[in-house]
């Protein structure tokens, strides 16, 4: 159990030496809901979710399927929120404390972070994850890990892959094609394992194509150890084991929570009968044993945590991620005068979501009280805003409404999905009746999945977004409301005008067991930019108590990476933070891209009157797209317009760089086209000067009353044997294809 070390075990191997194959199968499924067993040498480990906070069940408190209340924890902003800050550094910070309490707690392994990419504002969970974009959820992913890990305890990477909705989680399969699953899906996963080694990934529920993620082998063990070199501990979600043997054949260790031993006795009669090989079992059961030696090195049970520290690092971590949407007239930050807060979240703030990891907070900030204390002197009236009448007479006696709206508890969670994107209609009759009394109103928002704010958008001057904000979001937000802090959150998902409008609007939830990902790699704003779509706010949004001025752009070509230079002002009157983002696009690509792709990103506080250089290195691989005829990503060499701006829709500044590429020059063969042959040049002449006159094609005429050579550009050149009638033979074709093979290698 928690604080037990692998004591007589110097290596792997030694400790499973001294196990039989029944003990090596019992080690790959769990003792309880939350613990493996002990097992010889090897004690057991506690693994407890994550990821904003450690969700440890304690003695009497621990019921068989893990849902009873749990010990006190910081709770942190959720990833939703974590997300906002576009801040690594911080998330690196958050995640040591994580990995302190869990230490502290008697937890060896923490279950998170969650990267699944947000494909839909209606799936239940995305409170839990970061972003519609891979390298934004990929780079803060791993910084959580890094900090988590640093403390001795291990990460687990969730939930391995394509899990993007709640509905028929356990059974559904995600259809998606290569191209998109690595640009998207897998992309993040990739970062994270590549960039911060997790000692453990979690697989999903879900089937990818057809196959359960658990019994997944291209997934985990091609993919994720052979190409990624991912050395840990693959571990199911809690029951995603449909058949263990299936499971471990394909490269999973450790099978959660307990199944009471009998999916153990499975895998020994599969050994015995000769269906799952005896190694791949030791295979799993060293590599459990090698993460009970990583997580059990440090003896923790003198490790405590300091709650209030945490609690502020909670604060820091909150006033990063909210993002004030706008502020039309500069009605924030609000002096300290008579104010009127209105609505139930102020009293009763939503600061995390529900399921899995769900925290017993160390404490709770009230945003109402933190108001009034940032108030002074002055009255601070509050209404629920159950009663309007009563709200109206609140907000025209005072000089600025704050008027809280969200989505509650039951209306988002894991588990479920959301039916639509709308706020409830009673809130918007609120904010419509406090408006009309009072102008200065500000509108604060609370939610774990994207909400529709056209219409918010239209009535307020003054929206913040707090998304979900942890324990400490109450401080946070007054912090913003009254220029204690100057916002820099910026959005790491857009907010569509219309649910409608959405990517996978057509093709969400699952039908009949499948989810098509028929939008493939246009997710996000790689759909709305190419679709040339209007949004309410866009992905990387979010504005300023000061104005920042972007000039002087240099981006410069190097072997593996390419350099972004650029000047930022701040020209207002505040000092400030600002989130710089570089995009990339390659109009002449010939393959489908996005319009622009976010290739990185960097933050820089600025002081009024100040400028400094940025400089944003932007890694080859982030340029690189998919090849599914390579099966390797490939940069391809020509011109890219690298734009650098302060919101993927607000592009500052552009400069264009030319790559030299490294495509595969794949051999041609029988199923080339004649189009594919005449556009390389060495194929084109070789091609034409052997045909000449005996052309089986005929002259480019319109007899057809069509160009005929065009038309034929789609045959593949095999197809000549046939239609040229004997004139050209397959020897012929053979030669002339090895000919032009050898010119070009
Ligand atoms: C969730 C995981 C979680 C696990 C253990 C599952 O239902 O999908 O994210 O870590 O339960 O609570």
């Amino acid at each position: 159990m928690g604080g037990a070390t692998l004591a007589a075990v110097t290596d792997s191997t030694d400790a499973i030496a001294g196990l039989d194959l029944t003990e090596q199968a019992a080690l790959g499924s769990g003792a309880s809901f939350w613990t493996t067993k002990p097992i010889g040498p090897v004690p057991s480990i506690m693994l407890t979710d994550g990821p904003h906070g450690v969700r440890r069940q304690s003695g009497s408190a621990t019921d068989h399927l893990g849902i009873s209340g749990s010990e006190p924890a910081t709770c942190f902003p959720p990833a939703v929120g974590l997300s906002q800050t576009w801040d690594p550094e911080l998330v690196e910070r958050v995640g040591q404390a994580l990995g302190g309490e869990s230490r502290a707690l008697g937890v060896q392994v923490l279950l998170g972070p969650g990267v699944n990419i947000k494909r839909d504002p209606r799936c239940g969970r995305n409170f839990e994850y970061y972003s519609e974009d891979p390298l934004l959820s990929g780079t803060l992913g791993a910084a959580w890990v890094r900090g988590v890990q640093s403390r001795g305890v291990g990460a687990s990477l969730k939930h391995f892959a394509a899990n993007n909705a709640e509905h028929d989680r356990m059974r559904a399969s995600s259809d998606v094609d290569a191209r998109t699953l690595r640009e998207i899906y897998l992309r993040t996963f990739e970062i994270v394992v590549r960039q911060a080694r997790p000692w453990t990934v979690m697989c999903s529920y879900n089937r990818i194509n057809g196959v359960y993620a658990s019994e997944n082998a291209w997934l985990l063990t091609a993919v994720l150890r052979d190409e990624w070199g991912f050395d840990g501990v693959v571990v199911s979600d809690w029951g995603a084991v449909a058949d263990r043997v299936a499971a471990v054949g394909a490269g999973l260790d450790l099978e959660m929570p307990t199944t009471g031993g009998t999916s153990d006795t499975e895998v020994l009669e599969a050994v015995r009968a000769g269906r799952l090989d005896a190694d791949t079992v030791t295979r799993a059961a060293v590599r459990i044993v090698r993460l009970i030696e990583r997580v059990t090195e440090t003896d923790s049970t003198a490790a405590s945590f300091d709650t209030e520290a945490h609690h502020r690092l909670a604060r820091e971590a909150a006033q990063r991620a909210i993002v004030l949407l706008k502020n039309d007239g500069d009605v924030l930050p609000l002096a300290p005068s008579p104010l009127a807060v209105i609505g139930g979240f102020a009293q009763e703030p939503r600061y995390q979501g529900g399921g899995s990891s769900h925290v017993n907070p160390t404490r709770l900030d009230i945003p109402l009280d933190e108001i009034r204390k940032l108030a002074g002197d002055h009255p601070v009236s509050y209404a629920p805003g159950t009663d309007v009448a009563a709200a109206v007479t609140a907000a025209e006696s005072a000089e600025a409404a704050i008027v809280f709206l969200g989505l509650t508890a039951e209306d988002e969670s894991e588990g479920y999905d959301r039916e639509h994107i709308d706020l409830p209609t009673e809130q918007l009759e609120l904010l419509r009746a406090v408006i009309q009394v009072q102008p200065r109103t500000v509108v604060v928002l609370s939610h774990g999945g994207v909400v529709r704010l056209h219409d918010v958008a239209g009535l307020a001057p003054a929206m913040v977004d707090g998304a979900l904000l942890g324990q400490a979001g109450g401080g946070a937000l007054a912090d913003v409301l009254f220029g204690v802090v100057n916002p820099s959150g910026r959005l790491a998902e857009t907010v569509p005008l219309r649910l409608q409008d959405c990517p996978a609007y057509l093709n969400f939830p699952s039908e009949s067991g499948r989810t098509l990902y028929g939008e493939r790699m246009f997710v996000g704003y790689r759909w709305y930019d190419a679709r040339d779509l209007p949004v309410a706010f866009p992905f990387g949004h979010g504005v300023s108590y000061t104005r920042f001025e972007y000039s002087d752009l240099v981006v410069s070509a190097a072997d593996a990476a390419l350099s972004v230079r650029l000047t930022v002002a701040n020209t207002g009157t505040r000092s400030g933070r600002e989130v710089v983002q570089v995009y990339a696009g390659m109009p002449g690509s010939k393959v489908g891209r996005p319009v622009r792709w976010l290739a990185g990103f960097a933050s820089v506080t600025v002081e009024p009157g100040q400028r400094c250089t940025v400089e944003i290195p932007i890694d080859r691989t982030d340029l690189a797209y998919w090849s599914t005829d390579a099966e390797r990503w490939v940069v391809e060499g020509g011109e890219y317009v690298v734009s650098v701006g302060a919101s993927s829709r607000d592009i500052r500044l552009t400069a264009t760089v030319t790559l030299t590429g490294d495509e595969p020059l794949l051999p041609f063969t029988g199923e080339s086209t004649l189009g594919e042959l005449l556009a390389d040049p060495v194929a084109a002449e070789t091609i034409l000067s052997v045909l000449g006159s005996a052309s089986p094609f005929g002259a480019a005429d319109s007899a057809l009353g069509s160009n005929i050579l065009r038309m034929l550009e789609s045959v593949p050149i095999g197809r000549m044997v046939g239609f040229s009638a004997g004139k050209v033979s397959r020897e012929q074709l053979d030669d002339l294809l090895a000919n032009i093979n050898a010119q070009r290698s």
